[in-house]
């Protein structure tokens, strides 16, 4: 049975995956009207893995015979000024998470819940992933600056990204 703290905790969590998922939806959106499909389609990958994030969270807590609580998912923004203020507040957005995801860790440590140390291993090491992604595409997107080919060449390449949900035991 799940500790009563650590389980609300996760189910806090599991509304900022989705609210995760649900901010890189919007900025997918952003840049499907922005002639930008490539982004598109790598958001839209984002968006995909941040909700695989929340059922892992999902499971566990069923797993560990708790109790799943769905809360609302609050608004997200809709537009952006250009694609490099959407990977700063992606990169920002990812920090922010990784300090949840630490907090999360600082209870489980705190209450001896060697299990949760265990499953919250899993997000420590994504958050590292997170972050260099969010940082990565920034970077390149501010040395690219106003260079249309070159940003139609980025473009290009991240339309090849593919979503695998890497939380399925499969998969792990
Ligand atoms: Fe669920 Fe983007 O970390």
């Amino acid at each position: 049975m799940i500790n009563e703290r650590m389980q609300k905790e996760i189910n806090e969590q599991i509304n900022a995956e989705l609210w995760s998922g649900y901010l890189y939806l919007s900025m997918s959106s952003w840049f499907t009207q922005n002639n930008l499909p490539g982004f598109a389609n790598w958001m839209y990958v984002q968006y995909q893995e941040e909700f695989t994030h929340a059922m892992k969270m999902y499971r566990y807590i069923h797993e560990r015979g708790g109790v799943v609580t769905l809360k609302p998912i609050a608004a997200v923004d809709t537009d952006w000024k250009n694609g490099v203020a959407i990977f700063e507040q992606t990169l920002n957005h990812e920090r922010k998470v990784t300090g949840l995801i630490n907090a999360l860790m600082d209870t489980a440590h705190e209450i001896r819940d060697y299990a949760t140390i265990n499953f919250l291993n899993w997000y420590i090491d994504e958050q590292v992933e997170e972050e260099a992604n969010a940082e990565e595409l920034l970077h390149k997107l501010q040395m690219i600056g106003n260079d249309q080919a070159a940003l139609y060449n980025l473009d290009n390449e991240l339309s090849t990204r593919v979503f695998v949900d890497a939380t399925l035991p499969a998969a792990e």
